[in-house]
């Protein structure tokens, strides 16, 4: 099949190389022609496990290419719209200027007949408003959400947990003729994913679109479910961890997603919802979806309580204290540093005064692009040399098998801010340290 993926960030990039590593024919385009020549020559522009093994052998099969032109994208039977919905800066509510864009450029390539499919992440009511525009050429849309993790996105997206559809219905609710026909074609590019059993929604757009940003808010929800009842086990002398591990084995809840510490971030949670609490605003709902205010609060709660932490442990002020923030990027596994909470954090304890070194084994480079104002150290043990306190931020495998007495030797007060959980109280305080975690005695 000759496919086309409009937008080649951090979900096209990784779809197309996935899609010619499933044999289909394959052309990204990207505006950005940095971007492009990077992919062009087999290097992902950024880190994600796995990614730059089905990239170079896509790009040297002749099947994976790359291109600025949208013109490129003529031909293609199926093309994939997977451009950025950031947040638009000041408000809660999406920017769709991207999706806008890219649909505009892309009609006067269409032909009769040919599928667009939607994965961007978009406000419910989106995929109608594009459908109308493909109507006239004869083409068809179906919106077909994505729920990749960074850190797991090729296997997410060869091996998803389930596929959506959303397609064109009828007065009736019944899916068109059309719609029905482009599903057979979205089939035949998911064949091998369908082959191993992969559960798949055939649904309408409203719920397609719903699909993506209601899992969004509910696991968005079960992180600060978990760290709100870590403000209760502040105060009560409760273990936050033991607490999530003993409700965890109700299967009905689940462990995953119930790690208590310093709490979501990331390019999808946060702005997800609050562009769903906006768009549910503009449908005359915004009561329906008040909680995840609440979840939003509670998240961003975390950061301050850690930096009070930090002032608790150091006799009320940190101004003028060392102090190395282990991890950078928003989550371990990537090198995202959007809404990173360990940014955030290591920002707010600069403001009040304290030297701040942040390290990370991938997200340096773009940390350092941002945050110019902050100092950075290549490895755990340099910026952790001469620290009043140690916090570790995002829980890299590295960081969770630190040795204490290794970096005991280096610091300069054995101060450990476990901002994730991760480390065991006991072996800590057992090779002298004075440890402080969120959520736990
Ligand atoms: C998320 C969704 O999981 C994915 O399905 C969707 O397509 C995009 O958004 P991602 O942003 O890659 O994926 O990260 P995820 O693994 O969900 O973690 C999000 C944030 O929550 C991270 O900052 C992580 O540290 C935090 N988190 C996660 C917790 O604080 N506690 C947990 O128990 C789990």
């Amino acid at each position: 099949m000759r496919i086309s993926v409009i937008g080649c960030g951090y979900l096209g990039a990784v779809h197309a190389a996935a899609m010619a590593s499933l044999g289909h024919e394959v052309v990204g385009i990207e505006v950005d022609a940095h971007k492009a020549a990077s992919l062009s020559a087999g290097n992902a522009p950024f880190f994600e496990p796995g990614l730059p093994e089905i990239l170079r052998e896509g790009v040297a099969s002749g099947r994976l290419a790359f291109s600025t032109d949208m013109g490129d994208a003529a031909g293609a039977k199926v093309h994939f719209v997977c451009v950025g919905t950031p947040q638009k800066p000041g408000e809660f509510a999406a920017d769709l200027t991207q999706v806008e864009q890219s649909f505009t450029m892309l009609l006067p390539h269409l032909a009769e007949g040919d599928v667009v499919v939607g994965k961007s992440t978009v406000p419910v009511g989106t995929a109608e408003a594009l459908a109308v525009r493909l109507t006239s050429i004869g083409a068809t849309l179906i919106w077909n959400p994505e729920f990749l993790r960074e850190g797991f996105a090729v296997q997410d997206t060869l091996h998803p947990d389930r596929l959506v559809y959303g397609l064109p219905t009828d007065d009736t609710g019944t899916s068109t003729e059309a719609g029905e026909k482009a599903r057979q074609a979205l089939d035949e590019v998911y064949s091998v994913t369908l082959s191993e059993g992969t559960p798949l929604v055939v649904t309408d757009y409203a719920t397609a679109q719903l699909v993506k940003v209601a899992a969004n808010s509910f696991l968005a929800t079960k992180i600060s479910f978990i760290n709100a009842m870590s403000e209760l086990c502040e105060v009560t002398g409760a273990d936050v961890t033991r607490l999530a591990d003993a409700i965890g084995y109700d299967v009905r809840i689940g462990r995953q997603f119930l790690n208590a510490g310093l709490g979501f971030g990331g390019g999808c949670l946060p702005k997800d919802i609050r562009a769903f609490m906006a768009r549910a605003g503009e449908l005359g709902v915004d009561q329906a979806l008040s909680f995840l205010r609440e979840v939003d609060a509670i998240n961003m709660r975390r950061r301050v309580r850690m930096v009070d932490l930090a002032r608790e442990m150091c006799n009320g002020s940190i101004a003028g204290l060392n102090i190395a923030v282990l991890g950078a990027a928003f989550k371990p596994l990537s090198d995202d540093i959007r809404d990173s909470p360990a940014l955030s954090v290591a920002a707010q304890m600069q403001l009040q005064g304290a030297r701040v070194t942040v390290t990370d084994p991938q997200a340096i480079d773009n940390a350092r692009r941002k945050w110019p104002e902050l100092r950075f150290a290549p490895t755990a043990l340099e910026a952790a040399e001469g620290a009043d306190v140690v916090l570790l931020a995002t829980e890299w495998a590295e960081y969770r098998e630190l040795d204490p007495v290794s970096l005991g030797k280096v610091v300069r007060e054995r101060r450990m801010l476990d901002g994730r959980n991760v480390l065991d109280p006991t072996v800590w305080r057992g090779a002298d340290w004075t440890y402080r975690a969120l959520g736990r005695p």
